[in-house]
């Protein structure tokens, strides 16, 4: 009954999508949605309870993540003012979709790239245009340009998802000087590869970077990132934001990591070395390709289509992520780098599938 109603009261927009789902099937390895392998350790947890247990809990949280805002940007050197905190990257790039698309506005991303980003501006209508990258997963510049000057967003994910490639700082340059919208850097991995485009934010008004603390910064449960750009942006797009959106746990939480800088590096290099090791074992097996990343995950192809390679993997405890579907990742599947236990598993698996 109800269902005849609904194409009523919905907006087509949404209609015409399919819901976000993960694969969440109960393996003991977990490697399919390139968090940290590495979670906070047992007696930083301790000291950050205390803080959680003498916070108060009976308020709402201080508004717009203030205090958060104005460390963030004492570690970045900018302006509290140039700061916006999300609820992961994911809300940070709702509210710049929000605050800017109305229907029909053309949004202009790489493909394969980040789903988010077509999914958000399909919400408000607009119209998207990919640029496609070519077989080696590299970005055709003449066409991103192309299209990103018609686009009012430009979405780049920097290191890319899922191919985990990084772009040179100055196609970003050449891409926020080609176009007179805006161009949305979205750094959720970049803490693994260098390379931010922070420094243009002063040279180049139309530049937004999104960063998650998702990610290198192991803590995707608790849900916080945050966007940098021109002040005069950040108000009008924090208007799009929730009142309250960041509970004092997340904003608590984001504080104390910062003052932890020391263990995020070393969490970092060791998911590095483990990448480049895994890698280098993989590559030596026949017909097996690991493609080279600058993140915490890769592409991986074996002789078995991805669905096989799935299935086995699953089949033996290890969740990835099949992303065949993907444009130009026909062969592929993408493989979270795991602790030095759960890729020593990975790659016995594989072997064994040879
Ligand atoms: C490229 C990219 N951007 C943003 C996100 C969202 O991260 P979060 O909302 O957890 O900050 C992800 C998550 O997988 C991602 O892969």
């Amino acid at each position: 009954m109800i269902e005849s109603k609904i194409n009523g009261w919905i907006r087509k927009e949404i209609l015409n999508q399919s819901l976000y789902t993960v694969n969440n099937l109960n393996t003991p390895i977990k490697l399919n949605q390139n968090e940290s392998p590495i979670d906070w350790p047992k007696d930083i947890k301790k000291q950050f309870l205390l803080y959680l247990h003498d916070c108060v809990w009976n308020r709402y949280p201080e508004i717009n993540g203030e205090n958060l805002r104005k460390k963030l940007a004492r570690k970045f050197h900018l302006s509290k003012n140039q700061i916006i905190i999300g609820k992961g990257s994911n809300e940070v790039i709702q509210a710049i979709t929000t605050a800017t698309l109305s229907s029909g506005d053309i949004v202009c991303h790489l493909s394969p790239t980040f789903a988010l980003y077509s999914l958000l501006s399909q919400h408000r209508g607009a119209k998207i245009i990919q640029s496609k990258l070519d077989y080696e997963f590299n970005v055709v510049l003449d066409d991103l340009i192309n299209k990103s000057a018609m686009a009012k967003l430009t979405f780049i994910a920097n290191p890319n998802s899922p191919t985990g490639k990084l772009l040179p700082i100055e196609i970003v340059k050449k891409v926020a000087e080609q176009t007179s919208g805006l161009v949305i850097v979205d750094e959720a991995y970049i803490d693994f590869s260098g390379g931010s485009a922070i420094p243009l934010i002063e040279q180049f008004e139309n530049i937004i970077i999104t960063r998650t603390f998702s990610k290198a910064w192991s803590l995707a449960s608790f849900r916080l990132g945050y966007g940098i750009m021109h002040n005069s942006l950040a108000l009008e797009i924090q208007k799009c934001m929730l009142p309250f959106n960041i509970d004092s746990p997340s904003a608590l939480a984001g504080h104390f990591l910062l003052d932890h800088m020391d263990h995020i590096k070393k969490t970092i290099s060791a998911i590095v070395d483990e990448r480049e090791k895994l890698a280098i074992k993989l590559n030596a097996l026949h017909g097996v390709k690991a493609w080279s990343s600058r993140t915490n995950f890769f592409m991986l192809e074996t002789p078995l289509s991805p669905s096989v390679t799935f299935r086995k993997l699953a089949e033996n405890g290890i969740l990835v992520r099949d992303i065949s579907s993907y444009p130009l990742c026909e062969k592929v599947i993408r493989v979270t780098v795991g602790t030095a236990k759960e890729n020593k598993r990975l790659y016995k698996i594989i072997t064994n599938l040879l």
